[in-house]
């Protein structure tokens, strides 16, 4: 559908093209005004920088006004303060009270994972969302059994990953591999897809930190992605559609403790050139 300008709010600034990932707008429309290049339809991302950023409101794009996009609240933004107390305080939950997340508040976390960055706006990522401990605990029993074969066939690595060890505790009656979680989120999409994999852990990056703002807890799930990679029990479970595989999965719930202090991590290895 393309860009549309409205002439009596253009102040011909150029910022539309300034931001256009692939150079798609010239000033070459009507009185210098903005104008899609040729190959715009066949090349734009989709993005809407240049919707975004018009301070006029001038610009439509795909037929959505800038009257139909949320304005960026001033008012709401974060102290660095803030933002450094928020993204270090976070942390992997795995504790959860026997409460399951309420579906609104789920929307709202794949709401915000929406806008997660993905390789060229291509948004791949689509989301299976289970919900009851009951569930979780059927895909945590499969995980098991993915883990009791891992030590069967491939001895090395489940070594390595004290594989044993955590089937045992899970005998015992403990979850060490779904932690008892009351939901479980799943990214998919299909298996050729080359952005699917940075997106789907950008998004998860994304939950994690929605749920921490939103007072729940998360933590990855990484016994249960490798499984599902692998695992056919597990994949026919999941019934993910035709070609899809997944791409990272978090637990999610209400989490029983608070953490208090900040842990130590190990200081950045950086190079300065
Ligand atoms: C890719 C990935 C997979 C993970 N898988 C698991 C998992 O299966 N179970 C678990 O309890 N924690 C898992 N974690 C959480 C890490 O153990 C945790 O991030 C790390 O110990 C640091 O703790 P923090 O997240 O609280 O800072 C995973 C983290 C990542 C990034």
């Amino acid at each position: 559908m393309g860009i549309a300008i409205d002439l009596e709010l253009c102040k011909k600034d150029g910022f539309c093209g300034q931001v256009c990932p692939a150079s798609l707008i010239s000033m070459e429309g009507p009185e210098g005004s903005p104008a899609p290049v040729e190959e715009f339809a066949e090349i734009c991302l989709h993005c809407g920088h240049c919707l975004a950023v018009c301070p006029h409101g001038a610009l439509t794009l795909d037929g959505v006004a800038p009257g139909d996009c949320p304005p960026v609240a001033k008012d709401l933004k974060i102290s660095p303060e803030m933002a450094r107390q928020f993204l270090q305080g976070r942390r992997s939950i795995r504790r959860y009270k026997d409460k399951e997340v309420e579906r609104s508040q789920l929307e709202e976390i794949i709401d915000i994972a929406r806008q997660a960055p993905t390789g060229h706006n291509s948004q791949p990522v689509e989301w299976l969302v289970i919900s009851g401990r009951d569930q979780v605990a059927e895909i945590a029993g499969l995980v098991a059994e993915w883990m009791r074969w891992m030590i069967e066939n491939m001895p090395e690595i489940a070594e390595m990953l004290h594989m044993d060890r955590t089937v045992g505790r899970f005998e015992a009656g403990e979850d060490p591999l779904m932690r008892g979680a009351p939901n479980l989120l799943v990214t998919h999409a299909h298996k050729d897809n080359p952005f699917a994999q940075s997106s789907a852990t950008i998004a998860l990056t994304y939950v994690d930190l929605a749920c921490y703002s939103l007072g729940l807890g998360a933590c990855w799930a990484g016994y249960f992605y490798r499984a599902a990679l692998t695992f056919p029990p597990l994949q026919e479970y999941l019934a993910l559609p035709g070609g899809h595989i997944t791409y990272g999965a978090m637990m999610l719930g209400h989490a029983k403790y608070k953490y208090l202090r900040i842990p130590p991590r190990n200081p950045a290895k950086i190079t300065w050139r």
